[in-house]
């Protein structure tokens, strides 16, 4: 599904990455408040940890129950156990759901060590689907415009799946793999399909050095060049929080 830029999904441009986190924070808490038992999934990497701070700090101020609330891992790397320190599961798991109190049978992880992943994958999303799907998704941004592990060349109609990582994701992954590992080249990731179809999405971005894939993504045509891009077409759904490094380029 190719086609001409839309470009209206709106961007709430904010001073820093401490405004990102804090607004990203309250989308949440706002959505968790209107339903408590909020379906939702949240990104790894460095771009949500403030978001992450921010959310255990209403929770241990008691302005914010995350108790009844179900998580969903977006992606895991093939080969690599919640407990291994590369893990994606697992860096959700020390940097929110411990320091947040979320208990583990709230917390679904992608089945990336499954005997059949291929046939897991399917499960995985049947289980979202059993829950109704996503009510929120909370996105970053890769550096080649992938959302969650949704890389180059992923499609409109794509569900979750096990995937090769280019080799700029691979790269990318190395900053925070143990050195000397090496670094999982495959991974289980939701679909774009998967994503586009929650209740509410937010993509959050933060750096110059994201600025020209977030216009990219916002700006060109929405194609599988971009994964990101897809977002344009729930444009009603969708809302980005950027600082104003990664939206220096929107113009
Ligand atoms: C990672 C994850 C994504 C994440 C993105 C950006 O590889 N698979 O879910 O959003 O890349 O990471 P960062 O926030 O560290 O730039």
């Amino acid at each position: 599904m190719e086609g001409q830029s839309v470009s209206d999904i709106p961007v709430q441009v904010v001073k820093d990455y401490e405004a990102m986190s804090a607004a990203a924070a309250e989308v949440v808490a706002e959505s968790v408040r209107a339903n408590p038992e909020l379906v939702l999934a949240l990104p790894t990497g460095s771009t949500p940890l403030g978001m992450f701070q921010a959310l255990v700090r209403k929770v241990k101020a008691g302005e914010l129950d995350l108790s009844r609330a179900t998580f969903f891992c977006l992606d895991e790397y093939v080969g690599v156990e919640p407990d291994d320190p590369n893990s994606l599961t697992g860096w959700l798991l020390r940097e929110f759901m411990e320091p947040a109190g979320i208990r583990p049978d709230q917390l679904h992880m992608v089945p990336s060590n499954a005997d059949d992943v291929h046939a897991a994958a399917q499960g995985y999303e049947a289980d979202l689907l059993a829950l109704g799907g996503l009510d929120l998704a909370v996105l970053g941004l890769g550096p080649n415009g992938h959302i969650a592990f949704n890389e180059p060349g992923s499609q409109r109609e794509s569900r979750t799946r096990v995937l090769a990582l280019t080799p700029e994701s691979v790269e990318q992954s190395s900053a925070y793999w143990a050195p000397g590992t090496p670094v999982s080249t495959t991974a289980m990731t939701m679909g774009i399909s998967t994503l586009l179809d929650a209740g509410r999405i937010v993509l959050i971005v933060s750096g110059d050095a994201k600025a020209e894939m977030l216009r990219r993504s916002l700006k060109d045509a929405p194609s599988a060049d971009v994964p990101a891009s897809w977002l344009q077409t729930v444009p009603e759904k969708t809302l980005v929080i950027a600082d104003e490094a990664a939206a220096s380029e929107l113009g």
